[in-house]
């Protein structure tokens, strides 16, 4: 029998997940975990760079674990962690930074787009990256399935990988790569620019309804009449649409022509993907009721994954300190 690929992801507490998540990494998580080793965590220690509400960033750590399970991540095939309840990580990420030029971390775009939308520029904001690959390589991971803002943060992975095994001789550290949802793109939010939870302008999935069909109805579009013919592929509307309905899906194909073809206006558009967005995930928002009213699931599926990826890092961990000369 051939061995499983091993899979580790992660992603920030720091708002409500959104369908950018969705489409770029949640999708690939659920396509995945039945055929490969899953590790999915909660970037808790990511978050505080910018978190500064102890309350609030609890309550979104849950949050993020209670909507991983109701997309459908089952706890029998994926372990489920907090980035916090696995010490070994924050150790690695200090053994990398010793080996990492910072010439390295001034080159990370995330950083400076982070900046640019007004994000305090402290130094865990600037060697999180750091951080990111500790996490990757705690578990040996063998891919990391990512949205496409985080592909330079799986290189930088590798790179730190392999300088570390040049510079103390050993192969302490394996290489991961980075894996992107087929067709992948980055999905834009309400205003048309990258659908983030730092930008304000996301859209939740498990939004009340009255809720979500006006955050959709709020969709920013040009000002192209009912009788203008529009293209699809300069829509916000249609490129949410595709994301999440697929692209060769019947559905997409007949709202792309709608845009081609006098008689639409972008209102139709707009609860076309409401209604789209109601029915794919009914299961998920129905699963997230149940949750919801279960607490203690989330607590035993945390439990359970901790001690998971905790075995992994020890073990890593060892190896790490005996190259360094630190065991
Ligand atoms: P946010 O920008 O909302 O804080 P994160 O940076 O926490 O989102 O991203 C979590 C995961 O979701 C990452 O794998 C990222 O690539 C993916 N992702 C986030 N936003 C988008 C988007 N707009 N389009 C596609 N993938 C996205
Ligand atoms: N930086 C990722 C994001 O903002 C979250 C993250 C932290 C992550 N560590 C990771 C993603 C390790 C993949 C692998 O989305």
């Amino acid at each position: 029998m051939t061995k499983k690929l091993r899979v580790l992801s992660g992603i920030q507490p720091s708002g409500q997940l959104h369908l950018g998540n969705y489409a770029g990494a949640i999708r690939q998580f659920l396509d995945l975990q039945s055929s490969c080793e899953m590790y999915i965590f909660v970037a808790s220690f990511h978050a505080l760079t910018s978190a500064r509400d102890p309350a609030a960033l609890k309550a979104r750590v849950r949050q993020v674990v209670t909507d991983y399970l109701a997309f459908g991540l089952d706890p029998e095939k994926t372990s489920i962690y907090l980035q916090h309840d696995v010490p070994e990580v924050t150790e690695l990420a200090w053994m990398l930074s010793c080996v990492c030029p910072e010439g390295w971390m001034t080159k990370m775009v995330s950083y400076k787009d982070k900046i640019a939308h007004g994000l305090p520029a402290n130094v865990g904001l600037f060697t999180y990256p750091i951080l990111q690959a500790a996490d990757i390589l705690a578990v040996d991971a063998d891919m990391v399935p990512v949205g496409k803002d985080q592909v330079q943060h799986v290189e930088i992975t590798r790179d730190l990988a392999q300088r570390f095994n040049q510079e103390f001789g050993s192969e302490v550290f394996k290489l991961p790569a980075h894996r992107l949802a087929p067709d992948a793109a980055v999905l834009p939010g309400i205003d048309g620019e990258k659908m983030s939870k730092s930008y304000g302008n996301d859209i939740d999935p498990f939004q009340e309804e009255k809720a979500l069909r006006k955050r959709i109805m709020s969709i920013k579009t040009d000002s192209l009449g009912v009788d203008d013919v529009k293209d699809p592929e300069a829509s916000t509307i249609f490129q949410i649409y595709r994301a999440i309905a697929g692209k060769d899906d019947p559905r997409t194909l007949a709202l792309a022509d709608r845009f081609r073809t006098p008689g639409m206006g972008y209102g139709h558009a707009k609860q076309a993907l409401f209604e789209l967005v109601l029915e794919h995930f009914g299961p998920a928002r129905a699963r997230r009721v149940e949750l919801l009213a279960q607490p203690e699931i989330v607590d035993q599926v945390l439990n359970r994954g901790a001690c998971a990826a905790r075995e992994k890092a020890s073990a890593t961990l060892s190896r790490a300190r005996k190259a360094v000369g630190l065991d």
